[in-house]
């Protein structure tokens, strides 16, 4: 729905997102139903910034080093609509740096609320291809924006990308590490050339993943979700993951996967009686490697950023 009136504030939300579904290394990612939200409001002028929520939220910027802000600031000079002054409130349930689409979900959120301020100026593609610029890659943002599974393809700096309706009927058991892990270095850790075979062994992979989730075969799907790109070198930086994805398998789940850049595990079941043994033992595993984490139980989220209107969560893409 796109809605031309502009209006001085808004309150945007938009959820956390698990990107590479294990061989999908870059391309693939999937919403979660655990939000972030966004109110931006036009004031007389300054910036005000007030951030609730997650322990770790007391770490974001509360000036003009904030994401959502820089988010803003890319569609206003866009737009050439200029706000006098802006208070930024956010809420934070997507715990950060943790491989769940936080900064995603401040990019996507911050460019949502800009252009809803502007009057919609922008397609939702335009904002998009913002958010990829400032991600760097696609498998949070794209999600974070449009929900539900999407899988993309940069083309120098086009974007291809499809909507895949995601697997609601499975539950996902998310194992949060205690500490952060930063994406740079998760991906500084990343060869730059890797073996053929391994090459091999990820597009068979992710690309029966992508007919696995569209046709909803879950047998298929718990075997296609390993990955030789990524997880075998992020192995180090997450102590006890390869005792969590065995210990995840061994009760239940269908796959197991790193989420995103890390720490984050995320294991997909399809039997919600082995769901507590799943969480369990994950978290049981963890802490045999000396990690604390906490264990969250969510489904996947068909709609991406929406906007509140007369007290009803619409998308406004
Ligand atoms: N595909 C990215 C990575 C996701 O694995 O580095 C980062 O959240």
């Amino acid at each position: 729905m796109i809605i031309m009136e502009r209006a001085a504030m808004v309150r945007v939300r938009v959820p956390a997102t698990t990107a590479n579904m294990g061989p999908g290394f870059d391309t693939i990612g999937m919403a979660l139903k655990l939000y972030n939200y966004l109110e931006m409001e036009e004031i007389s002028g300054g910036l005000q910034i007030e951030i609730t929520g997650e322990e770790d939220s007391g770490d974001i910027p509360r000036d003009e080093r904030n994401i959502v802000y820089q988010a803003a600031e890319r569609v206003f000079a866009k737009t050439g609509y200029r706000p006098a002054g802006l208070t930024i409130r956010q809420e934070i349930n997507i715990p950060a740096a943790r491989g769940m689409g936080s900064s995603a979900a401040a990019i996507v959120g911050g460019l949502i609320a800009a252009n809803w301020l502007s009057g919609n100026k922008l397609s939702a593609d335009e904002l998009l291809h913002m958010a990829v610029a400032m991600e760097g890659h696609p498998d949070n943002v794209a999600p974070a924006m449009l929900g539900g599974v999407v899988v993309s393809a940069l083309m120098d700096e086009k974007l291809f990308y499809r909507y895949i309706a995601p697997p609601e009927d499975l539950e996902l058991v998310v194992a949060v590490p205690e500490f952060q892990l930063s994406t740079r270095v998760a991906r500084d850790i990343l060869p730059l050339n890797v073996p053929v075979q391994d090459a091999v062994f990820n597009v068979s992979r992710a690309s029966l993943l992508v007919l696995a989730l569209v046709q909803k075969d879950y047998e298929l799907l718990g075997q296609m979700m390993d990955d030789k790109l990524h997880q075998p070198y992020r192995l180090n930086l997450v102590p006890g993951m390869q005792d969590v994805f065995a210990a995840a398998r061994d009760n239940g789940a269908l796959a197991v996967a790193l989420s995103g850049a890390g720490p984050t595990l995320i294991a997909f079941v399809k039997d919600k009686d082995k769901l507590r043994d799943v969480g369990d033992s994950m978290r049981q595993a963890f802490l045999q490697a000396g990690v604390t984490c906490s264990i969250k139980y969510l489904s996947a989220c068909p709609a991406g950023a929406e906007v509140e209107l007369e007290g009803e969560w619409v998308t406004c893409l």
